[in-house]
C-alpha cells in the first residue's frame, strides 16, 4: 500500500493523506540553518548544533507521535460557523480536521503542504535560503467559495532555551529565564541575550498583525494542547509578552478575501548574531540591537525576493545532482540515484547521526568510522568540503595511530567520554582519503599538514596519518595473527571484550578484559582492502618500499584470513576472548555473518580459490530474505556475556539478525565482483525504497530514503524499517550502484567503466561529471552479458583500456561503451 507517489520529474515525494505510518520527514538548510520537518509540518530548527543552538523545541517520543512544528492555524471568522469548522491547521496537524486535497510535497531542501477545507485553500512552502540562517513560511490562502471570506491566519512556534538538552532537564532555572521583545510586529526570543549570548531568534511576518502571543499557556489556555489552542478558538490573540515559563511565537493575521482572491503570507523564522561590542541599541540598554537584522527580516518578507531564492536553491541541486545521472530500464535506480541517494548523502555529510527523528540531536557526535563512511556517497558532489572533513578527522587521530570513537562538531575535539580502540576505526580514514584521491586527483592533499589529537605542534603530513594507520592494525595482532578487535570493529554492538552484567553500563566504553585475545576476520578483510589502497597511493607517490611492504603485510594477513579465517563454507567472523569462534558453524546462534562475507571479498580475498563463490552462495541460502539480507543467523535467543550488545536485542532486530542496510551494499559488490549482475541488481532491489514504496504499510519509513533497519525474519515486525535518514547505508548503497553495478569507478588513472548488470538489460546512459570534463556515457549490452567491456570509443575515436583518460578540459565528451 501506498500513501504518495514520487514525481520524478520535480524530484519529489508527493503523500498525498497525512496520516503515514510514522512521521516521513524531509530536511531544510544545507550550511548551517536546519530544519527537520515532517509531512504534517512538525520538527524543529537549529543553527549548526541541534543541542547547543536549538531554535525551536522539539519533544521526542512524545503523544501523539509528533507533536510540535512550525504550526498554522486558521480561522473561518464568518458567522455562524458550526464549532467542528471554526479553526483548523492546513498541514493537519495538529488538530486533525478532515482536511480535503491534502499533499506534502518533500523536495531537495524545501517541503510544501497544501490542503483544502471547507472552501479555503492554503499551502505552505518552507524553505531555508542558500546563505542565510533562517527558514521562510511562504503561504498562500485561496478562497474558492463563492461568497466572500473573513479568515484568521494564526503562526505559532514553540522557542527552545538554546541548549535543547538544559531545556528538556533544568526547569528549576529556565522556567526563569524566558525573555522575548515585540517590536514593529516581529517577534524577538532573547533568552540569555542579556549575559553571555550574542545571539537571538526572530519570527517576523508579512501582514499587519492583528495580535500576537509570546506565552505559551497565553495561546493554548490553560491545560490545553496544541489542537485546541484558546486564542485560535477565540479568534483573538493575548497579546501576551514571555516571561520565563515558555516563550512562543505566534502571530495572528485578518484576511478578507472574495470569491476566488488569493493572498500570500510570509513567514521568517531565523537566527542572528551581533558583534558582542554592538548588543544593545542604545548601548546602555538591555535592548536588542537591530540594525544588523532588519535589512535580511525586511528582504524575505517580499514575495520576489522569495521567489528568486527559492530558485537558486533548486538551481543549486539541479547542479549538483548533475555530476552523476544516469537512465537505466530499472526506475527505481534512476530514481534513487539521479535523486534520493544522492540527497540523502547530502543529508549524512550535513548532519552525521545528530538530528533524525531517531537521533535526537542531544545525543552522539560526529563518529570517526561514519564520516569516513559517509564521504563516499558525497565526496564527488562537494569535493573541496570533503577535502575539510577529511583534514578534520585526521586531526582527531592519536599519534599511535588510533583513533576517538566521535568528535564534536562544534569543537572538532575528540570525544573522551567514549574514547578510542574501536579497532577498525583507523583504516576507514584510507579508505575515505583514498576515495578522495581518486575522485580528484588531488595529491597534494596527503601532503598537507594535520596535527594529531589537535595537539599544535604535532603536525606530519596526511600521509603519514595513514601510515600509522596500517601500522596500529599491524601492532595489534592477536593469537592467530588475526586484528585484534579492541572495544568492536564495525559492528559496535560486537563487544568481546565488554563482559557487562550491571544494568546501564555502556557497551561501547566498558572493556573488562583485557582485549590480547579477542580477533576479528572483519578487521582483516578490510586491512587487507586498505593496504593495497595505501600501496597504490604510495606507488603513484613513488615511494617503492612503502608500496611493497604494505603489498606484504596485506599478503601475509590475507594468508592468515585463509588459514584461520574460514569456516568451509563461508568467512568467519572472529575469535572471542576464550579463543573460540564466532561465526562457525560449531557455534549454536549466530552461526554466519554478513560482515566478513563483504568485506573479505571486497579485499579480493576468495576471488581465486572459489571461496568468494562459496561464501556468497552460503550468504543466499542462509541470510538472503524478501526484506533483504539479515545481518546473522541464527539470531541469539538470549544475552551472551561475551558477545555483549548484540544480544542485547530480542531477535531480529538491529545487529542481531536485523537486516543491518548496511551491510547489504558490500554483498551487492562482491557479487559484482564474481561477476553476477543479476543478484547484484537484485539485492539492490530488495532494499531499495523506492522498491518497496508498493509496501509502504510494511516498510513503514519513508520510501525514498534508506533506513539503517529493517526487522529480520525473527522479528514479530518482520520488513519494517526503523532509523531512516542518517545512516551508512546511504554512502555504500551508492556506492555500490554508482560504482560495481553501473560500473563508474573513479580510481587513481582516471574513471573505470566495469559494468555488471543484470542480463535482461539492453544497456543504459550515464552523464557523469569528472576531473573538470563531463562524459556522456552510452553503454550498450547486445549480447546481454552480465560483465565485460569489448570495446570503448571516446569521442569516435577507439581507447585502448576501459579507464576513461582525464581529459579536464571543461568539454563533453560522447562515449560509447559495447558489453560483451
Ligand atoms: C551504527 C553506527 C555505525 C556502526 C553500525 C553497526 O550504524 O553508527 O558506526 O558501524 O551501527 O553497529
Ligand atoms: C548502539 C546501536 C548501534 C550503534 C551504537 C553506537 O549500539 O545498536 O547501531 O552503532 O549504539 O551509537
Amino acid at each position: 500500500m501506498k500513501f504518495g507517489y514520487f514525481d520524478d520529474a520535480s524530484r519529489e515525494y508527493v503523500i498525498t493523506r497525512p496520516d503515514t505510518p510514522l512521521p516521513w520527514i524531509n530536511y531544510l538548510g544545507c550550511e548551517a540553518y536546519y530544519g527537520i520537518i515532517s509531512n504534517t509540518a512538525g520538527g524543529y530548527s537549529f543553527y549548526r548544533d541541534a543541542r547547543l543552538r536549538r531554535l525551536t523545541r522539539y519533544r521526542h517520543n512524545n503523544a501523539p507521535l509528533d507533536y510540535g512544528g512550525r504550526y498554522l492555524f486558521v480561522r473561518d471568522n464568518g458567522p455562524g460557523v458550526p464549532p467542528e469548522r471554526l479553526y483548523w491547521s492546513p498541514t493537519w496537524m495538529p488538530t486533525r480536521r478532515a482536511l480535503e486535497d491534502y499533499t506534502c510535497r518533500h523536495g531537495l531542501g524545501y517541503t510544501v503542504i497544501q490542503s483544502t477545507f471547507n472552501g479555503i485553500t492554503v499551502g505552505a512552502r518552507y524553505f531555508v535560503p542558500l546563505g542565510e540562517n533562517l527558514e521562510i513560511w511562504q503561504t498562500q490562502i485561496t478562497n474558492h467559495r463563492a461568497e466572500t471570506a473573513s479568515i484568521s491566519l494564526f503562526s505559532c512556534i514553540e522557542f527552545c532555551l538554546w541548549d535543547a538538552w538544559d531545556d528538556a532537564t533544568n526547569y528549576q532555572r529556565n522556567y526563569s529565564t524566558g525573555q522575548v521583545e515585540i517590536v514593529d510586529d516581529v517577534i524577538y526570543h532573547k533568552t540569555e541575550y542579556r549575559e553571555r549570548r550574542n545571539h537571538f531568534a526572530y519570527f517576523a511576518c508579512s501582514e499587519p498583525l492583528a495580535g500576537y502571543d509570546t506565552q505559551r499557556e497565553a495561546f493554548l489556555g490553560p491545560y490545553r494542547g496544541w489542537h485546541e489552542p484558546l486564542a485560535v478558538e477565540r479568534g483573538e490573540s493575548g497579546n501576551s509578552v514571555a516571561h520565563g515559563w515558555q516563550p512562543i511565537g505566534s502571530h495572528h493575521v485578518r484576511l478578507t478575501l472574495q470569491p476566488g482572491e488569493a493572498r500570500a503570507v510570509i513567514f521568517v523564522l531565523g537566527y542572528h548574531e551581533n558583534p558582542k561590542s554592538e548588543k544593545f541599541d542604545p548601548p546602555d540598554s538591555q535592548t536588542i540591537n537591530k540594525r544588523t537584522v532588519k535589512p535580511i527580516i525586511a528582504k524575505y518578507l517580499q514575495t520576489e525576493n522569495v521567489e528568486s531564492a527559492f530558485q537558486q536553491l533548486r538551481d543549486s541541486w539541479g547542479g549538483l545532482l548533475g555530476i552523476y545521472q544516469v537512465e537505466s530500464p530499472d526506475e527505481h535506480t534512476n530514481r534513487m540515484v539521479n535523486i534520493w541517494n544522492a540527497y540523502q548523502c547530502m543529508v549524512t555529510f550535513n548532519l552525521s547521526r545528530s538530528a533524525s527523528y531517531f537521533e535526537s540531536g542531544i545525543g552522539r557526535g560526529l563518529g570517526f568510522r561514519d564520516s569516513n563512511q559517509d564521504l563516499l556517497g558525497f565526496v564527488h558532489l562537494v569535493p573541496e568540503r570533503a577535502r575539510q572533513r577529511l583534514l578534520d578527522l585526521a586531526a582527531t587521530q592519536l599519534e599511535t595511530g588510533g583513533a576517538y570513537h566521535q568528535y564534536q562538531p562544534l569543537t572538532k575535539r575528540g570525544n573522551n567520554d567514549v574514547g578510542g580502540n574501536f579497532n577498525d576505526d583507523p583504516l576507514w580514514l584510507i579508505l575515505a582519503v583514498s576515495a578522495y584521491v581518486k575522485e580528484t586527483g588531488d595529491w597534494s592533499v596527503l601532503d598537507e599538514r594535520v596535527p594529531y589529537d589537535n595537539r599544535p605542534g604535532s603536525e606530519t603530513p596526511l600521509y603519514e596519518h595513514l601510515q600509522r594507520c596500517v601500522r596500529y592494525t599491524l601492532e595489534r595482532l592477536g593469537p592467530h595473527g588475526l586484528p585484534l578487535i579492541g572495544r568492536a570493529d564495525w559492528n559496535d554492538c560486537l563487544n568481546l571484550n565488554c563482559f557487562s552484567d550491571a544494568p546501564g553500563e555502556s557497551f561501547q566504553t566498558t572493556a573488562n578484559k583485557d582485549g590480547r585475545t579477542a580477533e576479528s576476520v572483519f578487521i582483516a578483510g578490510m586491512f587487507v582492502l586498505a593496504a593495497r589502497e595505501m600501496a597504490a597511493l604510495a606507488k603513484c607517490k613513488g615511494e617503492d618500499g612503502e608500496a611493497e611492504r604494505c603489498r606484504a603485510a596485506a599478503r601475509q594477513v590475507e594468508a592468515t584470513v585463509r588459514e584461520h579465517g574460514w569456516d568451509g563454507e563461508w568467512f568467519l567472523r572472529a575469535y572471542d576472548d576464550f579463543g573460540r569462534k564466532v561465526g562457525s558453524r560449531d557455534c549454536e546462534e549466530g552461526q554466519i555473518f554478513i560482515e566478513p562475507q563483504g568485506f573479505c571479498i571486497l579485499a579480493g580475498i576468495g576471488l581465486d580459490d572459489g571461496r568468494a563463490k562459496r561464501a556468497l552462495a552460503s550468504v543466499k541460502e542462509r541470510l538472503a530474505t524478501p526484506h533483504g539480507i539479515i545481518l546473522q543467523q541464527p539470531a541469539y535467543s538470549r544475552y551472551y556475556l561475551h558477545l555483549g550488545e548484540i544480544s542485547s536485542y530480542p531477535p531480529g532486530y538491529k545487529e542481531n539478525a536485523g537486516v543491518f542496510c548496511h551491510t547489504n551494499p558490500w554483498i551487492m559488490i562482491a557479487e559484482a565482483m564474481i561477476g553476477n549482475g543479476d543478484q547484484a541488481h537484485d539485492y539492490y532491489l530488495h532494499i531499495n525504497p523506492s522498491a518497496r514504496e508498493a509496501i509502504s504499510e510494511v516498510h513503514r519509513c519513508e520510501p525514498y530514503v534508506y533506513a539503517q533497519m529493517i526487522a529480520g525474519r525473527n522479528a514479530a515486525n518482520y520488513g519494517e524499517a526503523k532509523n531512516s535518514w542518517l545512516t551508512g547505508t546511504a554512502a555504500w548503497n551508492y556506492v555500490a550502484i554508482t560504482q560495481w553495478i553501473l560500473g563508474l569507478r573513479p580510481t587513481l588513472d582516471g574513471l573505470a567503466i566495469d559494468p555488471c548488470i543484470p542480463n535482461g538489460w539492453e544497456g543504459f546512459r550515464v552523464t557523469r561529471k569528472f576531473r573538470g570534463a563531463t562524459y556522456q556515457i552510452e553503454v550498450k549490452n547486445p549480447n546481454r552479458v552480465y560483465r565485460g567491456v569489448k570495446s570503448v570509443r571516446v569521442d569516435g575515436r577507439e581507447i585502448a583500456s576501459a579507464v576513461l583518460p582525464v581529459l579536464g578540459d571543461e568539454q563533453t565528451h560522447v562515449v560509447e561503451v559495447v558489453m560483451g
